[in-house]
């Protein structure tokens, strides 16, 4: 079985195809290099031991789409993590954000239902929720007007799936709603490489762990959760990345009850960001250099995940903890800086 995995050098791609080819799947990855290095192929046939298929395409360019589906016609199941994801950018540059997220889905679609059969996990984000009025959140949770293009580009890409399933049967779909996913394979041979200076906690606490940055600045303390700090749900890659593999695998068997579903992946645990420091503190056994400042524009409070669905449905559930994820994070910053 052939599965193509969009994005596949990026941070949650790159887990994915390994935990792919863990399950005996053939990868092929498509990806245009813009956020990710060829050399992370490298590190996903270390982990291994086999090199997964790959061509270095824009999915915007559609001949190149067509042809690629031409030229794989076994490929039976896709992934789709190819997309721009920085909430920041989204708001400066938003027609890049809707070509890059949004054509290159429907360049996908088109090729997906002229198939007799295909099978498609969509990369979505919790970011669909806003600020949800009740924690923790289900899916049925309000999808809430999104706060940044790049939002909205999950929640309209969500949609455009939906519709396509409800008129093409032969087109069987899932949309994984990710909380905030963090940490690296235990291996240290993949992680994440944020480019510059990275927007997101856990890239730049260890950054400043390791002594590339200088201080974290904590986005407010005055938010109405116990330590005043916003909560997220922090979720191990690898248990994201197996999330993935699971949805894949219950297409494919033919075991989802509507040719479209949606699941939260995350751990259903919430950590403030004081906690998040606090783990990093105990597995590195150093003290963090940090400041309290302002808060950040467009910051939510809180969002952690009811995983019900997805345990009891895909049965699957995040194993590690978020110290586990903490110290696989750190493991992977002490390793790409030595
Ligand atoms: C987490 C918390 C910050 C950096 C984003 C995207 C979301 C998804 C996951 C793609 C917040 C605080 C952060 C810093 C800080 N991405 N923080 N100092 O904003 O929950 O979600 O990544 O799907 O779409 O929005 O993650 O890691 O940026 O922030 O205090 O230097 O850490 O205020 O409370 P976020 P994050």
């Amino acid at each position: 079985m052939k599965i193509l995995v969009t994005g596949g050098l990026g941070f949650i791609g790159s887990h994915t195809v390994v935990e792919l080819q863990k399950e005996g799947y053939e990868v092929v990855i498509i990806d245009n290099c813009s956020n990710a290095s060829e050399e992370v192929l490298e590190g996903i046939t270390a982990i291994t031991g086999k090199r997964p298929l790959f061509e270095k395409m824009d999915l915007r360019d559609k001949a190149d789409v067509i042809s690629f589906f031409d030229r794989h016609s076994d490929v039976a199941g896709v992934i789709h993590f190819a997309a721009s994801k920085a909430v920041g950018e989204s708001v400066e540059k938003p027609l890049l954000y809707y070509e890059n997220n949004l054509t290159t889905l429907v360049y996908l679609l088109q090729q997906l239902t002229q198939k007799k059969k295909a099978h498609f996990i969509f990369s979505s984000s919790c970011t669909v929720y806003g600020q949800a009025d009740e924690m923790p959140i289900t899916e049925n949770a309000p999808v809430k007007p999104a706060e940044s293009p790049y939002g909205n580009t999950k929640q309209i890409g969500e949609e455009i799936i939906r519709d396509t399933c409800r008129v093409c049967p032969q087109l069987q779909a899932i949309s994984l709603r990710y909380f905030n996913p963090m940490g690296a394979h235990p291996s240290a041979e993949i992680g994440e490489l944020p480019l510059g200076v990275p927007q997101n906690l856990v890239p730049f606490i260890t950054q400043t762990g390791i002594g590339l940055r200088e201080q974290l600045s904590v986005f407010g303390d005055d938010y109405p959760t116990e330590d005043g700090t916003c909560i997220r749900d922090y979720i191990h890659v690898v248990d994201l990345a197996r999330a993935h593999v699971v949805a894949l695998k219950r297409l494919m068997d033919g075991k989802n009850e509507e040719n479209y579903e949606v699941f939260n992946v995350g751990t259903g645990t919430g950590s403030s960001v004081m906690e998040v420091i606090h783990s990093f503190e105990r597995v590195s056994g150093t003290k963090l250099n940090y400041k309290v400042v302002g808060r950040r524009a467009g910051d939510i409070t809180q969002a952690y995940a009811d995983t019900s669905l997805a345990n009891r449905v895909l049965g699957w559930k995040a194993e590690s903890t978020l110290d586990d994820a903490m110290r696989s994070a750190w493991k992977w910053e002490q390793k790409i800086r030595s």
